[in-house]
């Protein structure tokens, strides 16, 4: 079976690094990239289209594209925020009284809706013999796991992102069972999202994008369709919802 990767949210700290493994990767047949902003090709498998993913008609019109030319092995979508960066629009809230309505808005509208979009097109657009769709959640997402509190919208919007995945594997199971559904947390990773945070990152936890597109790529190799959908990290193991 042919490997053809699909990448969103392209311009991307994780995403570039994703790129450029899959490029590298002799095993991966064709990588589309996805972005709204243009993206440079630096392979000739690569090929890019320039779109906003949190316009629907957008994805659909892609998906309707793509399905007569062919289907993907793997769908990875990186689309996520935590900050605007003026640090003032959009920033982590630290108590109560920072939530606002404005704010959970746009944490939903990028993290759970944009993915949500994709997953519920996919379907027409996943390899049927063998898929993975992998959105890139956070541990921050998992309520069994809150023991820090803070970042009410970010969390919320991740932990909502779970719950479409793990109601979207349901459907999966019936209209397309060789998809394995996953929500990854790639651990603190050395990107823009998380520029203003890292100063009580212990240097060995700070990972780089290379890394962190190394070992995504491992772990979602051999994953079984029965156990989808899977909420993993970095290392492989298994977060409690
Ligand atoms: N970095 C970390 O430490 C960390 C930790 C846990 C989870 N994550 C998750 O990993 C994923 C990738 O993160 P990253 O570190 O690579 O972040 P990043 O460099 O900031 O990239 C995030 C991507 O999200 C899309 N995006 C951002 N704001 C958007 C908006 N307003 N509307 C539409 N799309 C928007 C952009 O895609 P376009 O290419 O379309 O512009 C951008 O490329 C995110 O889902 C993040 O929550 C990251």
């Amino acid at each position: 079976m042919q490997s053809k990767v699909l990448v969103i949210g392209a311009s991307g700290g994780i995403a570039q690094a994703l790129i450029k493994q899959l490029n590298d990767d002799t095993s991966v047949d064709d990588v589309v990239t996805v972005s709204r902003q243009a993206v440079a090709e630096t392979s000739s498998k690569q090929r890019h289209v320039q779109l906003d993913s949190t316009d629907e008609s957008q994805i659909k019109a892609f998906v309707n594209e793509q399905k007569r030319q062919f289907h993907f092995t793997h769908i990875i979508c990186c689309t996520g925020i935590l900050h605007s960066s003026d640090g003032k629009t959009l920033k982590p809230e630290k108590r109560s009284e920072d939530m606002s309505g404005e704010q959970f808005a746009e944490y939903f509208r990028v993290n759970t809706v944009v993915p949500a979009m994709w997953i519920k097109h996919a379907v027409h657009i996943v390899e049927k013999d063998g898929a993975t769709i992998t959105v890139f959640s956070a541990r921050v997402g998992s309520i069994s796991e809150n023991g820090l509190g803070g970042w009410y919208g970010y969390r919320a919007s991740k932990a909502a992102l779970n719950m479409v995945v793990k109601t979207a594997a349901i459907e999966y199971k019936r209209r397309s069972p060789k998809t394995v559904l996953v929500c990854y947390h790639p651990g603190t990773v050395d990107t823009e999202l998380s520029k203003p945070f890292q100063a009580n990152v212990k240097p060995e936890k700070l990972f780089t994008p290379a890394f962190t597109a190394q070992q995504l790529m491992n772990h979602t190799q051999a994953l079984d369709p029965e156990q989808s959908p899977y909420y993993i990290d970095w290392d492989g193991q298994k977060i409690n919802w």
